[in-house]
């Protein structure tokens, strides 16, 4: 079945919305996904007991805490943003509450100065091109905060969807006073900056080194995330479901260096590879159908435009 698509109108807050969007409709898109990082955590713990540490525990889907509550005395869930987590966890049973503890810390360890600096770059008002370059050169010159976990160790250190995250959400901040102040995208998708791009790599390597300084030398580490992704249209019609791809998979920033630096830190015990798709907008559409006969019928039919990412989960021993 080829498609005729109704051109894309995505913006990020739009998908943002779907992806929050809990109802039974969009369950599915992240349905299949929770249940395989469960799984794959599950796998992750076998023969483990005593602490386990959870970074970025956000609200906790991807992960069976129920029962990593069961099977270590001492759970630390910690996130930047831990109202989520406090939610996850009162709906623990009560004799496992008493084993979690919920810590409010940032991954980076950059949030608070990067904040004040940029801050303190924009109340000088200066032309965005200032702004900018003040920022860019800024960067490399933050102090990195001590971690309030500092010296903890685990048997078990679990970073599942994080690591990306922590560069997008220090860059959502600076890309938020850019749009606010001046209009502009901080640093567009087609003008590349080096500079940042690699501080923004060094941040996640700095997570990645984190996570082998807490696990202890017999313990595990679950590390999981996407290292590339690409967008996809599925064209939905009474006749059935096509999928066509928009655009080649492209490597998310620092996905080389990544996945090198993990090599060096960790041994593999075990890899699984799955897509998470997740709806950027839902369009009407018209589906070509071409009959035996040779007729062509425009048919009625739902564009589903979808970010897939390609998640690779990874159960790892420190070297
Ligand atoms: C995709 S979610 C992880 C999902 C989570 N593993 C689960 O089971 O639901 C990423 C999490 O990283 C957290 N995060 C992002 N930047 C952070 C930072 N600088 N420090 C700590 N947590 C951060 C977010 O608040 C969010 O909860």
């Amino acid at each position: 079945m080829a498609a005729l698509i109704t051109p894309r109108n995505t913006t990020e807050a739009y998908s943002d919305h779907l992806v929050r969007d809990f109802t039974e409709v969009k369950k599915g898109y992240y349905q299949d996904h929770f249940t395989r990082s469960q799984a794959a955590i599950e796998h992750a713990i076998t023969g483990l007991s005593g602490t386990a540490i959870i970074m970025g525990s956000g609200a906790c889907q991807d992960l069976p805490l129920e029962k990593i509550a069961r099977q270590f005395h001492r759970v630390i869930l910690m996130d930047i943003d831990t109202r989520y987590t406090r939610q996850a966890t009162e709906k623990l049973p009560a004799d496992l509450r008493g084993r979690v503890e919920i810590i409010q810390a940032d991954l980076t360890g950059y949030f608070e100065e990067l904040k004040e600096r940029v801050d303190a770059i924009k109340n000088r008002n200066p032309s965005f091109a200032v702004f900018r370059s003040e920022v860019v050169n800024m960067l490399p010159s933050l102090t990195k905060k001590e971690p309030p976990y500092k010296g903890l160790k685990a048997s078990f250190v679990c970073s599942s969807l994080v690591s990306s995250q922590l560069t997008s959400g220090l860059l959502t901040y600076i890309q938020s006073v850019s749009q606010e102040t001046y209009k502009q995208d901080f640093i567009p998708k087609s003008k590349k900056n080096q500079a940042c791009d690699n501080w923004l790599v060094q941040c996640q390597l700095d997570h990645l080194r984190e996570l082998s300084s807490l696990v202890e030398p017999e313990g595990r580490v679950y590390f999981a995330d996407h290292f590339s992704v690409k967008q996809v249209v599925q064209v939905t019609s009474k006749i059935g479901t096509d999928e066509i791809d928009l655009e080649k998979s492209s490597p998310i920033l620092g996905a080389e260096k990544i996945q090198k630096y993990l090599s060096e830190l960790f041994s593999k015990e075990s890899e699984e590879t799955w897509t998470w798709s997740l709806p950027l907008q839902i369009v009407p559409a018209q589906a070509t159908v071409t009959h035996d006969d040779g007729t062509v019928e425009q048919i009625p039919a739902t564009a589903t435009h979808l970010r897939q990412y390609e998640i690779t989960s990874l159960s790892l021993k420190k070297i």
